[in-house]
């Protein structure tokens, strides 16, 4: 699997696998533990969570996952914005790291911005990082102007990524955001990789312009969403399946990013055009 290099210089693979509405359900868990095993099987190794997913039940569908192969696992995870105070951000992590059930997180991100001075929780996050229980940190649903504030405090040069909302129907980010990480080689994490909802048949999924690249190379839609990300530089990709048929899918995507052709990507900024202008950052 690639990877992107964080400003520490640890690697991060370019294809992951998302967690949320893991950890839900008992009667899912099963089915949840073997979609992230055979992900990691087959390579995508990186697993992104969150204590806010499942309210714990996720991390602990990933435990139980990554039991074993510790070592293999590029594990991301997440703190509220309420617990992103000095004390609350150490609490977090312990107890993420007891349902994850390993001692290292390797990168650990503020899930979006609260009421927490800046300040305060990067200090909190150096404190893990040098006491070992988190390998990098960084921040999520960030805009341009909160990654230029963070970036100018003490501290804020070790952010290692911001995860955002970013796909083929959300692209605002390529305006400015995404130019700015790339400029400090800090990798972007794009979730909701897929737009997918499945109460939505007419979602990005089922937008005729994917369809045609799909069909010109005998892939499925999801896999050119995915492809088309996995070509845009310092970009990371974290699609969430539960199904073994889109795991395998979501691997194969590598694959065809490189494959895609200059018609296929004038297709798709024809039916998902880049922006114009300025747009305040999209979140979920
Ligand atoms: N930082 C944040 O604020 C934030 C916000 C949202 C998400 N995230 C992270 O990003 C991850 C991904 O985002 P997401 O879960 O919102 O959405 P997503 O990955 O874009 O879409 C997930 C949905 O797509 C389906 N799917 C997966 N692969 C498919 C394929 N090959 N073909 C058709 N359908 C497919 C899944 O179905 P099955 O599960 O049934 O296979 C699921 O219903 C999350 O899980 C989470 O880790 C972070």
């Amino acid at each position: 699997m690639k990877r992107l290099q964080l400003p520490s210089g640890a690697g991060i693979p370019v294809l992951g696998q998302g967690t949320w509405n893991m950890g839900e359900d008992p009667a899912a868990r099963q089915a949840e533990v073997a979609a992230l095993r055979l992900g990691m099987e087959l390579g995508m190794t990186l697993i992104d969570t969150a204590e806010m997913y499942g309210e714990g039940g996720a991390e602990e569908v990933v435990g139980e996952a990554i039991a074993g192969r510790r070592d293999e696992v590029f594990l991301v995870s997440k703190v509220y914005p309420h617990h992103a105070d000095r004390r609350g951000v150490q609490e977090a992590c312990e107890r993420s790291l007891r349902r994850l059930g390993t001692e290292r997180i390797d990168l650990y991100l503020l899930h979006w911005r609260g009421n927490v001075p800046l300040a305060e929780t990067l200090d909190a996050f150096a404190r893990l990082r040098e006491q070992g229980k988190v390998g990098d940190f960084g921040v999520s649903n960030f805009d341009i102007d909160d990654m230029q504030e963070a970036a100018a405090l003490p501290g804020g040069e070790l952010i290692a990524t911001d995860q955002v909302l970013y796909n083929l129907v959300q692209r605002g980010v390529e305006w400015e955001l995404l130019p700015w990480c790339r400029e400090r080689h800090i990798p972007l994490m794009a979730y909701s990789p897929l737009e997918s909802n499945p109460l939505e048949q007419a979602g990005l999924l089922g937008k005729p312009e994917l369809a045609a690249v799909a069909r010109r190379h005998g892939a499925t839609p999801a896999q050119v969403a995915l492809a088309w990300l996995l070509r845009q530089d310092g970009v990371v990709v974290i699609p969430k399946a539960v199904r073994p048929q889109h795991v395998r899918e979501n691997r194969a995507a590598l694959e065809l990013a490189q494959a895609l052709q200059p018609e296929d990507l004038a297709g798709l900024d024809a039916g998902f055009p880049a922006p114009r202008r300025r747009r305040p950052l999209a979140m979920r």
